[in-house]
């Protein structure tokens, strides 16, 4: 068992939110068996958890902010930097063309990962917020009209929000706002009631990163299609945490950014059907995006490249390319197995804390836990952990309006990633005790 509190054994058998929707139960419980993750093992992988004279020993519980990252994605992009660095699509000297192949590959990795039917069909950008904003201002401004409807869910993330209000605001058109239950989830039946002949757009998120409500986006996508509508899927949440495959989603656009797949920072994905990358214009010009240039215009590139103008993030996206290699070493059914059975440990450990909150639909949730404590302000709960070596987040989380919803302008949150095991969370449950009497409550 090493250090992991967690074993294989007591593993419920059935019951996951959310299974691979393209395996059977049998296939993906079968794998789930044959990979026991030892947390302790994993955190062996990276240098963040090693002793260290400039690291103090942190138990780290921001991961739906951002991961740590493996030694193998540290080298990959130090090897890149230190031996192969050019430009890409550029240079017709040997070190360029091995650049350009190292980039292109890093490209085929991800549609790979993600079961795109093509490597063109995936983009690179700096993270999920541009690939959103690529979406909105090249396919938004230029196919929405006066009176059409976007929807878009009320638990979204100010990236998946803003966007949509721009485009909405420039167009003359109407942000829908489908709202959550009182128990943070979103009910199909009443996106039923939204859509209509009107709905142009259904931008969702897969994983709430305040709720941690895992959204059935595949059947969104469905009844996107059935009203004549596009779906877009923020993944920045689900991407780490359990199998995506674009293709049994159904999506017409998918993002999510490097920094949350124990990846880079400076480097995310835009998945979009091949037909509507062609069809819209782009959204930044300038070098390697296009055919042809005279003084009266330019001919685009066809994509990926008419959407990369400039030099792309190369080192990112090698980078990028060895963090899916460690994700899928351990396995993606294998992880999203063992984070639910610790989600369900932290679901129950919580519920010893009195006076604890905590906001999202249970038990059937990923592993992110907004929570207020008494009255004491996320913000002290937060920097009091962190004098226990618990790293957590306080805030808005980028996501105003479900605040609102919820009638807190802040919580404090906690989110596992794939190092975290049962111990972290019996660390964390004994220090918000710890918070409680330092705040007075007895
Ligand atoms: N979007 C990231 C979060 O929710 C930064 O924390």
């Amino acid at each position: 068992m090493g250090q992991t509190g967690l074993s294989i054994q007591k593993r419920h058998p059935i019951g996951y939110y959310f299974l691979s929707q393209t395996k059977s139960l049998g296939v993906t419980i079968m794998k789930a068996l044959q990979s026991v993750i030892e947390a302790y093992q994993i955190r062996r992988q990276f240098p963040y958890f090693q002793p260290h004279p400039e690291m103090r020993s942190l138990i780290y519980l921001d991961n739906a902010a951002t991961t740590q990252k493996p030694y193998a994605v540290i080298e990959a992009v130090s090897h890149f930097w230190a031996y192969h660095n050019a430009n890409v699509h550029r240079g017709a000297y040997g070190v360029g063309a091995k650049a350009s192949e190292m980039y292109e590959s890093a490209r085929a990795r991800v549609a790979q990962f993600l079961n795109a039917s093509n490597p063109n069909e995936i983009v690179f950008t700096r993270g999920t917020t541009e690939s959103i904003n690529l979406v909105a201002y090249s396919w938004g401004m230029s196919q929405i009209r006066e009176g059409d409807e976007i929807i878009v869910s009320e638990m979204e993330h100010h990236a998946n929000l803003i966007p949509w209000l721009q485009v909405a605001q420039a167009k003359g058109a109407r942000l829908v706002v489908w709202r959550i239950t009182d128990d943070g989830r979103l009910n199909l039946d009443d996106l039923r009631n939204l859509l209509s002949e009107r709905t142009r757009l259904v931008a969702i998120t897969h994983i709430s990163n305040v709720l941690g409500t895992v959204n059935p986006v595949q059947a969104i996508c469905e009844m996107a299609h059935f009203a004549g509508a596009l779906c877009l899927v923020d993944a920045a949440q689900s991407i780490a945490h359990m199998p995506v495959d674009v293709q049994a989603i159904g999506c017409d656009f998918l993002a999510f950014s490097g920094h949350k797949t124990y990846g880079p920072t400076g480097i995310g994905v835009l998945y979009a059907r091949y037909e509507l990358l062609q069809s819209i214009p782009p959204f930044l010009t300038g070098g390697g995006m296009i055919r042809s240039v005279d003084w009266d215009g330019a001919q685009w590139a066809d994509p990926p490249a008419k959407f990369e103008a400039g030099t792309p993030p190369i080192g990112e996206a090698i980078g990028l390319h060895a963090a899916l290699d460690f994700i899928d070493t351990i396995g993606r059914e294998a992880i999203e197995a063992y984070e639910h059975e610790l989600t369900q440990y932290t679901l129950q450990r919580l519920q010893e804390v009195p006076g604890l909150r905590l906001y999202g639909p249970q038990p059937d949730r990923a592993g992110i836990f907004a929570f207020t404590l008494e009255d004491i302000h996320p913000h002290d709960i937060a920097t009091v952990l962190d004098n226990f070596d618990i790293a957590i987040r306080s805030g808005h989380h980028c996501a105003h309006p479900l605040g609102d919803r919820l009638g807190v302008p802040s919580t404090a949150r906690a989110s596992i990633g794939i190092y975290n095991d049962t111990e972290h969370i019996d660390a964390l449950i004994e220090a918000l005790h710890k918070v409680r009497k330092v705040f007075g409550y007895a």
